[in-house]
């Protein structure tokens, strides 16, 4: 479903050497004779393993899961059976139950993985190792040091030869149910007891549940949800979204959201938590910025002030982490000004991360659910989504528009301002890990 933005070494010799051991088998999703063939190659292969990888269209799901135990294909006889299932899943919360309904009729939930491919991104992973890893950032970590935080994913590019998925799907489903959920729940979550499947699901089941689903009053004043015209990206002048090729021209579905969230826990109380996502932004930028609160006394004159200390984990693409802080400008005048202490990824392992997907696969193939949802996550998640698109559909007027290639939508920056917080701006390069 998802293109990664990773860039990951392709070797002639190793691709040749799996692509001999591929073989393919055609059928109906809904003919049972389909199943019933797949499970007779499966029988004659020497391992007796099975992962079921699938990335169709969501109302192919159920079938295929079904089809998949009537053919015996769910049992753990003689080796492991596992299904791993790909977004969408589901479209609200009322689907996403039916279908975990569905699956639980054939699968164990140990058996079920449902991917989301950011928790195998490194720099996702690298969010806990970072928190919990080190001595220094967790004891202010909480709502008496941290200001506000902002969880952006903004992408250039517009939804290619997608369209007919994302005209039904929009930002909020496609990217804000899923992908910033787990970006959220990774900054804000408690230490787990042990880095296992249960005791970290566990941790952010906790985020997401001490979130208040928003009332339609709140939706209105603490959301923002736009769509794209035309514009200019990277140079190129783009059309809107709904001149975009396949998509219907009077849609009204958005290709950006902005949320203000807020978890009502002893860590977090007060604390904004800001998300946004969008298609045809400046450029391609995915990042968690932790802005701390001002020092309690000014000793600088009032325009030296600094601007407060944050700490940036950059997602992608110059992977690394930031922390942003003031220094004193060489010379006699008493004037500070903002410097940064820069990890970088590339830098510090030589390397790109491995592709998101490898990472998953392998871990599915392991038996490891770590970096897989729950089935009581996915719930939980669209538990908080589904009062946003129900009022959104009610009250349909509020869609904003941005130009492309912009930094999103003027509704999107009010929502901030009038916390006296803003967004990073999207256009400026900042990352420092250009090699
Ligand atoms: C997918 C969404 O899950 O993630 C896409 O469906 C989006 O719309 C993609 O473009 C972004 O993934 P990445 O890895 O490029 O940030």
């Amino acid at each position: 479903m998802a293109h990664s933005s990773e860039i990951s070494r392709f070797d002639e010799a190793e691709w040749a050497m799996f692509a001999s051991r591929l073989s393919y088998l055609s059928g109906d999703f809904a003919d049972p004779d389909t199943y019933r063939r797949l499970a007779e190659v499966l029988g004659r292969m020497p391992s007796a393993n099975r992962l079921f990888y699938l990335a169709t269209a969501p109302s192919a799901a159920p079938a295929i899961i079904r089809g998949l135990a009537e053919a015996g294909l769910n049992r753990e006889e003689r080796g492991w059976a596992r299904i791993v299932i790909e977004k969408p899943f589901g479209r609200d919360l009322d689907s996403a139950q039916a279908l975990n309904a569905t699956v639980a009729e054939s699968f164990a939930e140990d058996q079920v993985y449902r991917i989301d491919h950011y928790l195998g991104k490194e720099t996702v992973q690298n969010i806990l190792f970072f928190r919990f890893g080190n001595a220094l950032f967790e004891p202010v970590w909480n709502r008496n040091h941290v200001d506000y935080v902002e969880i952006t994913a903004a992408e250039p590019l517009s939804v290619g030869h997608r369209a007919g998925y994302y005209a039904e799907s929009g930002a909020l489903r496609d990217m804000v149910a899923n992908h910033l959920m787990q970006l959220l729940a990774l900054t804000a979550m408690e230490a787990p007891v042990a880095f296992d499947a249960d005791a970290v699901r566990d941790k952010k089941i906790e985020v997401w549940r001490s979130i208040r689903p928003m009332t339609p009053e709140e939706v209105a004043a603490r959301t923002v949800r736009a769509h794209y015209t035309a514009g200019t990206v990277g140079g190129e002048i783009v059309p809107g979204w709904q001149e975009e090729p396949g998509v219907p021209p009077d849609t009204r579905t958005e290709t950006y959201a902005a949320l203000d969230l807020r978890i009502d826990n002893w860590r977090w109380a007060g604390v904004p938590f800001y998300l946004r996502t969008g298609k045809r932004l400046a450029r391609q930028v995915t990042e968690i910025a932790v802005y701390f609160r001002h020092p309690p006394l000014s000793l600088f004159p009032r325009e030296d002030a600094l601007k407060s200390n944050v700490i940036v984990l950059r997602i992608q693409p110059d992977e690394g982490i930031s922390l942003a802080f003031g220094a004193k400008q060489p010379g006699a005048e008493r004037r500070a000004v903002p410097v940064s202490m820069d990890f970088c990824y590339r830098a510090a392992f030589g390397d790109n991360p491995p592709s998101a997907y490898a990472v998953l696969l392998l871990d599915a193939m392991r038996g490891d659910a770590t970096l897989f949802t729950r089935r009581d996550g996915v719930e939980a998640q669209w538990r908080l989504i589904t009062p946003i698109l129900e009022a959104w559909a009610v009250d349909d007027s509020r869609l904003s528009e941005y130009p492309a290639g912009s930094n999103g939508p003027v509704e999107a920056d009010a929502l901030l301002a009038r916390n006296g917080h803003h967004w990073r701006a999207i256009d400026e390069n900042r990352g420092k890990c250009h090699a």
